[in-house]
Parts: C-alpha cells; structure tokens; sequence
C-alpha cells in the first residue's frame, strides 16, 4: 500500500538539512531526494548543488516535504519576516503524482505555517502557473513590476 506523509519542517529544516530526515523522523537520503526533485520536475532549480541546497533550506522560515513512502513527490518552502513580507519559493510535485490536489495541500501547508499567518502580502512568482495559484487565493497584480537583478 502507499503512504502520503506531509511533513513541515522546523524552520531551516535541519533535520533534512543536517541529516535527510524524511517520513517518521528517519534518515532517508532526505537531501539527494530533494535534489532530485528538483532536478526532474522544477526547470528554474535544476543543477543546485548539495551545499547551496542545505544554505537555501537554512535560509527558509518554512520548508514543506511531501513523500509517498520513502520517496519525497512534493516540496515548497517559504521565506517571511513573520508579519509584513513573505514569498513563496520552489513549489513542486512530481509530475506523476500532479492533478491529485498534492500542490494544493503543499501550498496551504506552507500558508498555514506560524511564520506566515499574520503576514500582511505573500509574493509569488510563476512562469506558467497563474491560474493554479489563483485557485489559491492569489491575485494577478497589475499595478506593480517584477524587477530582477542576477548576480
Ligand atoms: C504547479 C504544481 C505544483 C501543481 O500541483 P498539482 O498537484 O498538479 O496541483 P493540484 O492537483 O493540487 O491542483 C490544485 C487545483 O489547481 C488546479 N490546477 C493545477 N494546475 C493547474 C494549471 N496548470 N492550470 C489551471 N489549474 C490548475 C487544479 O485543477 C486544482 O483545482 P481543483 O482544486 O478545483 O480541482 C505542479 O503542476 C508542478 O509541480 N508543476 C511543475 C513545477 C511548477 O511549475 N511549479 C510552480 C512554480 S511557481
């Protein structure tokens, strides 16, 4: 039989970070599976190496795992100030496992976080994902520019 298991991390999510913690608090190679998550199913998050993977899940207010069995199928995360800004990153579900409402629950699990329950906005950006977020809750904005300054 398979097993869903939604897990929200601590922030920084130093199990996973530290030692792969996954599903039942035990170690399973947490890190490598979200690297490959994301290599396979988020196109903007391909090729992050495992040292800059753990400074990122470090840096997030809320880290958000999703796991059938010992496979992790879904990942978002979240960073906030915890009361004015926050922005929702890396939102992902395998893509086998997509149009079964795994994104909604991994969305409103990061939302329903401490650190983002009284934030004033949270941000979002989308490359070909509006309407799935709108579902959501969240608006299109036309009154202000995305601006982007790489390094
Ligand atoms: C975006 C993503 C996380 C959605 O996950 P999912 O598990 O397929 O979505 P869900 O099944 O939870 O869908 C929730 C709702 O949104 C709708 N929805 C999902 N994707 C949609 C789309 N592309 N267009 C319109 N509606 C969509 C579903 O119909 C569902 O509506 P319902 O609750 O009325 O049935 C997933 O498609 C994904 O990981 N895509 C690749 C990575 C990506 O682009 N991530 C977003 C980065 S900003």
């Amino acid at each position: 039989m398979t097993r869903l298991k939604l897990i929200k991390h601590a922030p920084g999510a130093p199990g996973l970070r530290l030692v792969g913690l996954g599903p039942c608090l035990l170690p399973c190679r947490g890190l490598f599976k979200l690297k490959d998550l994301l290599d396979e199913h988020a196109f903007w998050a391909r090729n992050r190496n495992y040292a800059n993977l753990r400074k990122l899940l470090a840096k997030s207010s809320v880290v958000i795992t999703l796991w059938r069995n010992k496979r992790m199928v879904g990942f978002g995360r979240a960073t906030s100030d915890g009361i004015y800004r926050a922005v929702l990153w890396d939102i992902v579900v395998a893509e086998e496992e997509q149009g079964q409402g795994l994104g909604k629950k991994v969305v409103e699990a990061v939302l329903s976080a401490p650190e983002m329950h009284k934030v004033e906005r949270i941000y979002l950006m989308t490359t070909n994902r509006k309407e799935f977020y709108e579902q959501l809750g969240f608006k299109a904005c036309k009154d202000q520019s995305l601006l982007i300054k790489t390094s």
